[in-house]
């Protein structure tokens, strides 16, 4: 017995002596007050410097080889770790948070939604369930009742914030497919809607969700890239006359190509005259519902699911989209489970927690993100932003126009295209330009082909372009298209 006391005795001390040396070791983790301060201001004297030089640098860098200094060797010091952040990753590739990034869909960024994420990683709350952190939660579910206000949704519709349009398109078309039972044989009977111009996610959130064997009818577009509705509505009638089921039609409130509003009122009585889900990917264009285009955006109000991307429209930094979904029950078959070890989690209303209306449990706190600039700003710059946006939108391609450029149609709102009409091989030229303009960096376009056109996009949603910013692009263009020449001896 006395044995066994004095084993039992060294065993634990042993186990104390490994504990100690362990939690040495462990509370490197835990960086203690000074050295907080001294690493935060070596960081926040980083950030201050990018911002001032965003104006002047330039906002694209081909790069096509990944840097192999960014493999992981440590420990490295933190200003080191800046140097190579600079050099690795901010002068390659496309400078999203420059407001000379006008391809794709350009990023923000805005200040403030970064001091938001900073917050919330330090405090790490669970936003997954209200029971863990019901402020947390009621900061996302917030965020979520500002944008059903803003979209004319009703009280009582279900949204989720999710990290971004891809992610919210597949959560909407998860609940359209479980609403009308798509399932085992129906599959391969059922029929989606959509546009070519829809974002690429939609076809690729089809095949995530099981339904990469429906028929997917590619609706005729008018001249202004929008669908046709009266070739929607007689697709509908024909394939409900051979005995398909069509169940599901999408819109797109901004093209990512063109920036084309489809008629989303004539599109939302098409579809509930047939009983049909009605989507809008709004993923781009949505927030510009609140400025003087609200016009076209009118019948979105009717959608059945809605996407937006707070990350485009309210210049967020990358990582938030949004989906509202009227239909509560449907947006709950596809995302409800629960375990065991979640019965403490349980009793709660249901769609309070985000965990139960989308596949993730664990999530970033992503609500505090656009929550704190909303509280700090107020709406009004955001709106003001955007109808900045409209404008050098037309400035843009009235000066193009001047430079000889032509020009696509009058875009609904911030994105558009051109090109240089050439007189022969004009696709060859305006490549070449796009190589040239490329090279050049100032300014980061991107392009498209239209109609079998090689097109030149701009896409004007940064919180930083600015009408300085279009005068940049211009004198770019301007010395891209004399090299081009040159070069093609036109
Ligand atoms: C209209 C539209 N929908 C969806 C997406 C996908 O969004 P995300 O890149 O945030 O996943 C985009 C992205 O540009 C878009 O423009």
């Amino acid at each position: 017995m006395f044995i066994f006391v004095v084993m039992k005795y060294s065993f634990m001390q042993e186990l104390i002596v490994k504990i100690k040396e362990q939690e040495k070791i462990a509370n490197q983790l835990e960086v203690n007050l000074s050295d907080r301060k001294q690493l935060l201001d070596k960081v926040s004297a980083f950030a201050n410097q990018f911002i001032e030089e965003l104006p002047n640098s330039t906002s694209f860098t081909a790069t096509t080889k990944a840097s192999d200094k960014l493999a992981i060797k440590t420990p490295i010091s933190i200003e080191a770790l800046i140097k190579l952040y600079q050099s690795e990753v901010i002068d390659t590739g496309i400078k999203a948070a420059s407001g000379g990034h006008v391809g794709y869909i350009p990023g923000g960024g805005i200040y403030t939604a970064a001091l938001g994420d900073f917050l919330a990683a330090i405090s790490n709350e669970y936003a997954g369930v209200f029971y863990a952190s019901p402020g947390a939660v009621t900061i996302e579910n917030e965020v979520i009742n500002w944008l059903k206000d803003v979209f004319s949704f009703p009280k009582t519709a279900v949204g989720n914030l999710a990290s971004g349009g891809s992610i919210s398109n597949l959560i909407a078309l998860a609940a359209a497919r479980d609403k009308h039972q798509i399932k085992n044989e129906k599959i391969t009977k059922s029929v989606v809607y959509l546009s070519a111009q829809v974002h690429h996610c939609i076809q690729k959130a089809l095949k995530i969700i099981g339904l990469e064997d429906v028929i997917i009818r590619y609706i005729d577009l008018d001249e202004n890239h929008k669908i046709n509705t009266a070739i929607l509505e007689q697709l509908i009638k024909t394939d409900k006359s051979n005995g398909l089921r069509p169940f599901l039609v999408i819109a797109s409130a901004g093209t990512t190509d063109t920036g084309a509003i489809d008629p989303l009122a004539e599109i939302g009585n098409i579809a509930h005259q047939h009983n049909l889900w009605f989507h809008v990917d709004a993923a781009y264009g949505g927030f510009f519902v609140m400025t003087s285009k609200k016009h076209l955006f009118e019948g979105m109000e009717t959608a059945d699911s809605l996407v937006v991307d707070p990350h485009k429209g309210m210049f967020l930094p990358y990582g938030l989209g949004a989906v509202l979904v009227k239909d509560k029950e449907a947006l709950l078959h596809s995302n409800l489970y629960t375990a065991n070890y979640m019965q403490d989690a349980m009793g709660d209303e249901l769609t309070n927690s985000p965990a139960n209306v989308s596949p993730e449990l664990t999530k970033h706190f992503r609500g505090l993100r656009l929550w704190l600039p909303l509280q700090l700003h107020g709406v009004k710059p955001f709106i003001a932003c955007l109808e900045e946006k409209l404008l050098l939108t037309t400035y843009f391609r009235e000066q193009l126009v001047e430079q000889g450029f032509e020009v696509g149609p009058e875009p609904d709102l911030s994105v558009s295209y051109f090109w240089y009409p050439a007189k022969e091989n004009a696709n060859e030229f305006n490549k070449k330009l796009m190589e040239h303009i490329h090279q050049d960096g100032s300014v980061f376009l991107s392009s498209t082909v239209v109609n079998e056109k090689f097109v030149i996009r701009m896409a004007i949603l940064s919180f930083r372009t600015k009408f300085a910013t279009i005068d940049k692009a211009l004198a770019m263009i301007k010395r891209s298209l004399e090299k081009t020449k040159q070069e093609l001896g036109k």
